[in-house]
């Protein structure tokens, strides 16, 4: 039965539009459930996915192992180098510590008035047209265009590298195929290419952006070498991307649909950083992590073998009625909510005050500068990912 309820998830489009009630009963009748055909757990409640997000005898599979997938395939870790996301200490503690000398923050806090004039330039036209498809006008523009600031692209890149850093993320899905996972290895190669001329050319000439303070990052003698520096931009440019942009347009979606907390916030702004939590808890923009066990481990009374994929499902770990009361109600007024969102332990999101303060300073314009939002679509689609779900397009006329 369970089985088939995973399945679902990732294949029947009703359940992706609205995943929740499949969870819930996921939780309700077997919450630490193995797939009858593979080595593959999932699990729905909170303690759970935070325990082993946080435990150290799981991690990623390193280059050689054999991981079970959502198929009854195993399929082998490659050999090549990877970003710190997919690394363990002592090589993830070493590169994720130099990296947060240079993306501290301070870099983020000093992007506020950029992030502010970005968005204001896209709302302008927004209202110039009364409205149109606040993801592809917004939602998305907004992420890449801070992004680019951040790391120090040339904006007028950013479209050419959207389609390539999509396709990086897209290994991320539980359901990846090998056509997706070629697809992302030769769009590696192009992104490698493009980010390894910039740092030569940031070598040479070096500003204020955060490729030259990687580049001056030091510990000690230690420093990050030209290809680490690379694999870290394209990691920090495809975490700080599609993510922010299923943050943005599930917010709006979400409060369009809950008028009476729309109406609370624009009675009072302070209520504005409760509200982007409370979209992060209700409507994850990533709703699935996962670990690799490199012993046996036991979670909930069930023993899980060496050599297992554990599923951490986000989504519902921050609806378990067990740790938040009515956790179906949304509700910007919610104090310290438990929060799997961002993940937990050592690979815990390096890019959270970034994504709040662009949903923060998105929802304050958005609601400044329009009185009304109104759906143009009942129920507009959403993308066919289940790790990064957001919406494909949400037409909305603002005035
Ligand atoms: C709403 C937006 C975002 C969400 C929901 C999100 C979510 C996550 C999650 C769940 C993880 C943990 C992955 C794991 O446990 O394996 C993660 C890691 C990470 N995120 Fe984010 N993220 C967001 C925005 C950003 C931004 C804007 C940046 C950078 C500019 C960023 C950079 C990173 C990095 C570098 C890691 C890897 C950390 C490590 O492995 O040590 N993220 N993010």
């Amino acid at each position: 039965m369970s089985d088939e309820l995973i399945i679902r998830l990732v294949t029947d489009p009703r359940v992706i539009a609205d995943p929740y009630p499949l969870l819930a009963e996921l939780r309700e009748t077997s919450p630490v459930h193995k797939l009858s055909f593979a080595d593959y757990w999932v699990l729905t409640r909170y303690d759970d996915c935070r325990m082993a997000l946080r435990d150290p005898r799981m991690g990623n599979a390193e280059p050689g192992d054999e991981v079970p997938t959502l198929t009854a395939e195993r399929v082998r870790t490659p050999q090549e180098e990877r970003t710190f996301l997919f690394l363990n200490p002592p090589d993830h503690t070493r590169l994720r510590s130099l990296v947060s000398r240079a993306f501290t923050p301070r870099r983020v806090e000093g992007l506020r008035s950029a992030v502010e004039e970005m968005t204001a330039e896209l709302l302008d036209s927004l209202a110039a047209s009364g409205g149109g498809d606040l993801i592809e006008e917004l939602a998305f523009p907004l992420p890449a265009n801070v992004i680019s600031e951040l790391v120090g692209v040339p904006r007028a890149d950013r479209d050419w590298l959207r389609p390539l850093v999509s396709d990086l993320a897209g290994t991320l899905e539980p359901n990846r195929s090998q056509a997706d996972l070629d697809r992302a290895e030769t769009s590696a190669v192009k992104v490698d290419g493009y980010f390894n001329d910039l740092i030569d050319q940031r070598r040479a000439e070096p500003s204020d952006d955060l490729l030259s303070a990687l580049i001056a990052a030091s510990d000690g003698e230690d420093r990050l070498t030209q290809r680490e520096i690379g694999l870290t931009l394209s990691l920090i440019y495809a975490a700080g991307f599609e993510t922010t942009t299923n943050l943005i347009g599930n917010m709006v979606h979400t409060l369009m649909h809950h008028p009476d907390q729309l109406a609370r916030l624009r009675a009072a702004r302070s209520l504005v950083p409760g509200a982007v939590d409370e979209v992060l808890r209700y409507q994850p923009p990533v709703q699935v992590d996962a670990r690799y066990t490199f012993e046996e481990v036991e979670i909930g009374g069930h023993s899980i073998a060496k050599g297992s994929m554990v599923m951490t499902l986000l989504a519902a770990a921050n609806r378990d009625p067990s740790v938040i009361d009515d956790p179906d109600r949304f509700d910007i007024t919610r104090q310290d909510a438990p929060l799997l969102s961002f993940g937990s332990g050592i690979h815990y999101c390096l890019g959270t005050s970034l994504a709040r303060l662009e949903g923060q300073v998105v929802l304050a314009g958005l609601l400044d500068r329009f009185g009304t939002w109104t759906p143009l679509e009942d129920d507009p689609p959403w993308k066919d990912r289940l790790t990064l779900r957001g919406l494909a397009r949400l037409p909305v006329a603002l005035s």
